[in-house]
């Protein structure tokens, strides 16, 4: 890796342009830390998916090698919004807390607010940051979280405002600091982007084309994790399965993993999400042999009619889904699924709605997110026709609901009696006597026990279901 102390020329190649600009501003904070008596603080806030909370650890390390500190409220000196636009409501709660930023900034004129993260990808959010929103300092986008000192820089250094939002890019800057909320589970990107258009979402206009990481700096990744006592890793992608096609030496998903399972102190791996069209049977091979997989498995389904689906772009029928959900069933009988449902997509009829209560009754999730559709901008059904109506929409979310509520209580149940192997999460937020485990099907119990065993894979017996989640005591 190129580092460089020489102040008088700003490298060009990356990482080494960005630890220089760390450098400045940590010199920078310094002398304003000796002027205010006080460390500069940080505060960053992220919204939506696993994906922004992995970019916001990144943001994290690259603010701490800058020398602020973390705290827990936004009265911070800088404070950054890591933002999610999949759903309107996203966006919605965003603007919100926005204004209250400006008023906690009326009082400590140290303040910079700066915004980053999906929305800001979109054009219609930038004018109307510029236009209504005067006291936010930096607005960056998704393809470029690896600038943060350098936009910030440019900020202390006198411009205004800092507005720096990419199309694309084709660019993976390996190598940059990076903190990790926990010390014994950790996410690692292994590609960014989407090529799907499933036609609901606004995904691949804002995190731009699929980009697989190379394997080699992937295994580095989880080995520095491991070494510093990881002991459960979660693969991330906006669609693990269609892994490594765009390498320079394509390599299926399968492989890696069989890879990531050869790093000594990894204990469990996790991944997300898998698209049903891009499921190999290689996957459910490698699955159904690994001591370290999961027995977990995210599987959005989006809807159970075929017409749906083909609207949705999804690429399969009700009877693939079903069909690979035996598969999956028949190979890992313990396996837990879950997955993802819409409802209200446009044009859904009370029969194309039916389908999806059927798939749910035939599949079994241990647990199923469920949203109403929701317009995006810019996605090819925002202009379809036969938009469904809000109330017909909640009446059908309303009894999706219940089914699924039903079904995962009972799912949940089977485990009763079972003693289960568990990594220690934390503990108990509403009872401080008892510790939260999770199992490897991701289901939690909450047990008595010393907060040493934070961070340990333990054996706890599964007494009581509580509906979600489970009552036991440890086991050995
Ligand atoms: N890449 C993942 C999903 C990422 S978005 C996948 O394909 O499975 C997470 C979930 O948000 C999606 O699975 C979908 O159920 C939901 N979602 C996406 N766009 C939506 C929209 N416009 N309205 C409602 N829900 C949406
Ligand atoms: Fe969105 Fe579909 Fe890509 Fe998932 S696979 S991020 S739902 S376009
Ligand atoms: Fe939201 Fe962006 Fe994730 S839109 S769901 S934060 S990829």
């Amino acid at each position: 890796m190129e580092m460089t102390n020489n102040k008088t020329q700003v490298p060009t190649l990356e990482p080494a342009r960005q630890f220089y600009f760390m450098d400045l501003l940590r010199e920078y904070n310094e002398k304003k830390s000796a002027e205010l008596g006080r460390k500069l603080t940080y505060h960053i806030e992220t919204f939506g998916c696993q994906m922004n909370a992995k970019d916001s650890e990144k943001l994290a390390g690259i603010l701490e090698t800058a020398g602020y500190v973390p705290v827990e409220s936004e009265q911070a000196d800088f404070v950054l919004y890591n933002t999610c636009t999949v759903r309107e409501n996203a966006n919605t709660k965003v603007y919100g807390r926005i204004g209250y930023l400006g008023n906690l900034k009326k009082k400590n004129p140290e303040m910079k607010i700066a915004l980053c993260g999906c929305m800001m990808q979109e054009p219609h959010v930038i004018e109307k940051i510029k236009k209504s929103y005067h006291f936010v300092d930096i607005v960056f986008g998704t393809h470029n979280i690896y600038m943060l000192a350098e936009l910030i820089w440019r900020k202390v250094s006198g411009q205004k405002r800092v507005f720096e939002i990419l199309d694309g890019t084709d660019k993976i800057v390996e190598d940059l600091p990076s903190e990790h909320k926990y010390g014994f589970k950790a996410g690692v990107n292994i590609m960014y982007g989407c090529n799907n258009f499933c036609s609901y979402c606004i995904v691949p206009y804002v995190r731009g084309r699929e980009r697989s990481r190379k394997p080699e700096d992937i295994i580095a990744e989880v080995q520095k994790l491991a070494a510093e006592g990881i002991v459960e890793v979660m693969l991330l992608g906006q669609n693990v399965n269609s892994y490594g096609k765009t390498l320079d030496n394509p390599m299926s998903f399968a492989e890696l993993l069989r890879e990531v399972e050869k790093v000594d102190g990894i204990e469990r791996i996790r991944f997300m999400t898998s698209h049903p069209k891009d499921l190999s049977d290689e996957l459910i091979e490698v699955m159904k042999n690994s001591k370290k997989i999961c027995r977990h498995l995210h599987l959005p389904m989006q809807s159970g009619s075929t017409d749906v689906l083909r609207r949705m772009n999804r690429k399969y029928t009700k009877d693939d889904y079903l069909a690979l959900v035996e598969k999956i069933k028949t190979a890992m009988p313990e396996i837990s699924l879950t997955t993802d449902i819409i409802v209200g997509f446009p044009g859904e009829t009370e029969e194309d709605f039916c389908d999806t209560l059927d798939v749910v009754a035939k599949a079994g999730f241990d647990s199923a997110y469920t949203f109403l559709y929701s317009k995006r901008t810019g996605t090819p059904a925002a202009i379809m026709e036969n938009q469904v109506t809000d109330e017909v929409a909640k009446e059908r979310f309303n009894r999706l609901l219940a089914l699924v509520s039903e079904q995962s209580a009972k799912l949940t149940e089977r485990h009763t009696g079972e003693v289960a192997e568990v990594l220690v999460e934390e503990r108990n937020e509403q009872d401080a006597s008892l510790l939260t485990g999770r199992l490897s099907n991701n289901l939690l119990v909450h047990f008595p026990g010393a907060e040493t065993l934070i961070g340990k894979l333990v054996k706890v017996k599964l007494s009581e279901c509580k509906g979600f989640y489970y009552l036991g005591s440890l086991a050995e």
